[in-house]
């Protein structure tokens, strides 16, 4: 079958090629992959990898066969899916990483969810209950800030969401957004929850108007920049404040199923900001870096 996989050999750290067929285990459904979405840490990452690897996360398409071990959908269903090797014609995905996509739904849309709802949804759901309380989302343009920006909304907090420029903030008050902000220096009532996705700066400018109690859920690091706490800056009067990693994608199928039905309600949208053929993989990985992209890149593999 056709690929994307890692080439540690080429400067750009992957190549289309010729990959061998996926064999799946007793528990996992072969899907006939249409769609598939890129991730930050995925390409940023790129060539680092065994040279051969089937590359990418996050897929939607058709199950062609079904597990072997009876659990899961049955051929010829839609699904979302999670789970390496997903950037290959075919790939395999644990049945408790799947979920079936609704004729409603367009697939490709679906191809956005993965990754980024799943961690949106259980950081939010970590930090706790957010009706009423204010939720600042750092890098909101971006793939998991969108989803988060509308998941804390729903959820019934105040969402301050903060991006790079007025331009990269376009759409997101639309999304639920209650204020849009250009970096943090603006934001000068507390927060009760931050969604980190910035690194650098932008963590300890976040960990500075957390309340006492408040919980910063450190999901992403995308400036690559270090973070220097001035002495004493952690020091908090009054009840404890959490700074929480991130990193817990196992089992998502439950996860991809609600994040798969918010869509189907209206409540969630996946966010394509860059849709083309997966022979152009190299313009969306240039475009996600520049920062061009609100939202998702999904490749069709025609
Ligand atoms: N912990 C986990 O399991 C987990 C899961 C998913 C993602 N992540 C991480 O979370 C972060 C966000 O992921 P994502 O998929 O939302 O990525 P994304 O779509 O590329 O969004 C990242 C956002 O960060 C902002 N940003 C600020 N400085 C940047 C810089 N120097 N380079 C690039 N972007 C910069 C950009 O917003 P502006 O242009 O508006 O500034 C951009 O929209 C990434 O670091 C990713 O690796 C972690």
């Amino acid at each position: 079958m056709r690929a994307l996989i890692s080439a540690p050999e080429t400067t750009e750290g992957y190549r289309h090629a010729e990959a061998p067929e996926p064999v799946p285990a007793p528990d996992q459904v072969t899907v006939e992959v249409r769609h598939a979405s890129v991730n930050f840490g995925e390409v940023r990452h790129l060539g680092f990898q065994p040279a051969g690897t089937v590359l990418g996360y996050d897929a939607a398409g058709y199950v062609v066969q079904a597990a072997e071990d009876g659990s899961g959908p049955a051929v010829g269903e839609r699904v979302v899916a999670f789970g390496p090797g997903a950037w290959g014609e075919r790939a395999v995905f644990g049945t408790d990483s799947v979920a079936v996509v609704p004729e409603k739904v367009d697939l490709a849309a679906a191809a956005a969810l993965p990754l980024v709802g799943i961690t949106a949804l259980r950081t939010l759901r970590d930090a706790g209950l957010v009706l009423g309380r204010r939720v600042l989302v750092t890098g909101a343009s971006g793939g998991v800030g969108r989803a988060a920006v509308q998941l804390a909304k729903h959820a019934g907090a105040y969402v301050v969401a903060s991006v790079g420029s007025p331009a990269r903030g376009e759409g997101l008050a639309a999304l639920g957004a209650d204020e849009v902000v250009v970096g943090l220096d603006t934001v000068t009532e507390p927060v009760d929850v931050v969604l980190e996705n910035v690194g650098g700066a932008h963590l300890v400018a976040a960990w500075g108007l957390l309340k006492p109690g408040g919980v910063l859920e450190s999901i992403g690091w995308a400036s690559g920049e270090p973070a220097v706490f001035p002495p004493n800056s952690i020091f908090a009067l009054g009840a404890a404040k959490s700074l929480r990693s991130f990193g817990d994608a196992a089992e998502p199928g439950p996860d991809l199923a609600t994040l798969v039905d918010l869509t189907a309600r209206g409540v969630l949208d996946p966010g394509v900001g860059w849709r083309g053929s997966w022979t152009r993989f190299g313009e969306a990985v240039e475009a996600l870096f520049g920062r061009r992209i609100p939202g998702k890149a999904v490749m069709d593999l025609d």
